[in-house]
């Protein structure tokens, strides 16, 4: 008896058969060989060198003064606040919030996208993904019990809307695209995201677009918001985050634009992971916001010249990889000319040559020896060493077995 009782509390005792399907995140591994090698240059997490305005942290400072500031406040965000977003969608992205969608704030972008798939799907349905993919989206598809189906992009890392359109079926409820893209660093043409958009109309699926990266774009690339389309509100989801834009990672403040349809299923899930966003951040963006895309536009030029510095010597004819074109974000997507899987490839460039990158295998990105790396971060000096330190990995280890 004591034993099957053992028995039934030991089966009992397991995380869930869903959570177990979710991939372990990569960030953290990456994050140990960095630790066990001292010296280590990172070109591997995706953040960038500034912080928010000083407009928000003095908000932040300002915070607690009310009774109100303590208590919980609307679902959807403060009002002030999604008035504000309102006016920056309508005048910066071309989408008229209402009467056809609505604006809810999240913890982040994340927050966000996980907010859409449990809106949209019930357990089984499927999601598209171009890929390689963003690896967050992957797991909260798999962690709703959804399925993520990757979909290839294009040798330029660029969408290839008939793929997609044949990857629809019967129980596809979105297509998911990101531009500028993580981890590629694509920026995807009006022309392409307005197809896109189109065939979830046609299809009767969601199209869910992250514009994270939305004030990064470089050279000619142009960004666009395929929620701006004509009669695209009742089918679009559009993500946004406060995290690059203004440098406030930590402040958790994202948003999204949801069809009205959407507003009762979204304000459960809203109510039961967060209840409200957190009100200091909140106030801390609505400053932000009224400082506006100035903040980040005064380092996207010097981004601007770190990405084409990378590109000129990555590109070189003895540099063994090939690097696709990427005009916005912070990332560069490299294919090595190397026998090496990528999560090997980064392990030896961590600790025979003082360099992490990200491993393409954490995106699914079908080139098996593709490594992420980022320039959002560092400093001119920092960059120019780590990317030497690259050169000479990839050299060292090109058509290594
Ligand atoms: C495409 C994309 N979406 C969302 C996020 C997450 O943003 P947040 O910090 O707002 O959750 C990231 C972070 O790297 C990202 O690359």
């Amino acid at each position: 008896m004591a034993r099957r009782y053992a028995d039934a509390v030991h089966i009992a005792h397991r995380e869930s058969l869903r959570l177990t399907a979710v991939q372990a995140p990569v960030i953290p591994i990456v994050g140990r060989w960095i630790a066990e090698t001292p010296g280590t240059i990172s070109l591997g997490q995706g953040v960038v060198s500034y912080g928010p305005p000083r407009e928000a942290v003095e908000a932040a400072r300002r915070f607690g003064g009310a009774t109100s500031d303590h208590r919980y406040g609307p679902v959807e965000g403060l009002p002030a606040l999604v008035d504000l977003l309102e006016a920056k969608l309508a005048s910066e992205n071309g989408i008229q919030v209402r009467p056809a969608s609505r604006v809810l704030v999240t913890a982040g972008g994340n927050q966000a996208f996980m907010n859409a798939v449990l809106a949209v799907t019930d357990p089984g349905d499927e999601i598209i993904l171009p890929a390689p993919y963003y690896f967050n989206h992957e797991m909260a598809i798999v962690m709703a019990g959804a399925r993520a189906v990757a979909v290839p992009t294009d040798d330029q890392y660029q969408l290839d809307v008939p793929a997609i359109a044949a990857a629809i079926t019967a129980r596809t409820r979105a297509v998911v695209t990101v531009s500028p893209n993580n981890p590629t660093g694509a920026v995807y043409s009006s022309a392409a995201l307005s197809e896109v958009n189109a065939l979830c109309k046609a299809r009767g699926v969601f199209h869910v677009h992250d514009e994270a990266y939305e004030y990064f774009t470089y050279g000619s690339a142009r960004h666009f918001s395929p929620g701006s389309l004509e009669g695209a509100a009742t089918h679009t989801i559009t993500l946004y985050s406060l995290s690059k834009a203004y440098g406030m990672a930590s402040w958790r403040i994202g948003y999204m634009v949801i069809p009205e349809a959407l507003s009762d299923a979204v304000n459960k899930i809203q109510d039961t992971l967060l209840i409200c966003p957190p009100a200091v951040s909140q106030q801390a963006a609505l400053a932000a916001l009224l400082v506006g895309r100035g903040h980040a536009a005064a380092h996207v030029e010097e981004l601007d010249s770190t990405r084409r510095l990378i590109c000129d010597i990555l590109q070189a004819d003895d540099v063994p990889c090939d690097v696709p074109a990427a005009g916005g974000a912070c990332y560069y997507l490299l294919r090595a000319h190397s026998r090496l899987n990528s999560m090997t490839l980064t392990e030896r460039l961590i600790r025979e040559h003082r360099v992490a990158a990200i491993p393409g295998s954490a995106f699914a990105d079908a080139a098996p020896s593709s490594i992420r790396i980022s320039y959002g971060a560092l400093d001119a000096d920092s960059i120019a060493e780590g990317v030497g330190r690259l050169v000479s990995g990839l050299r060292a280890l090109a058509c290594s077995s």
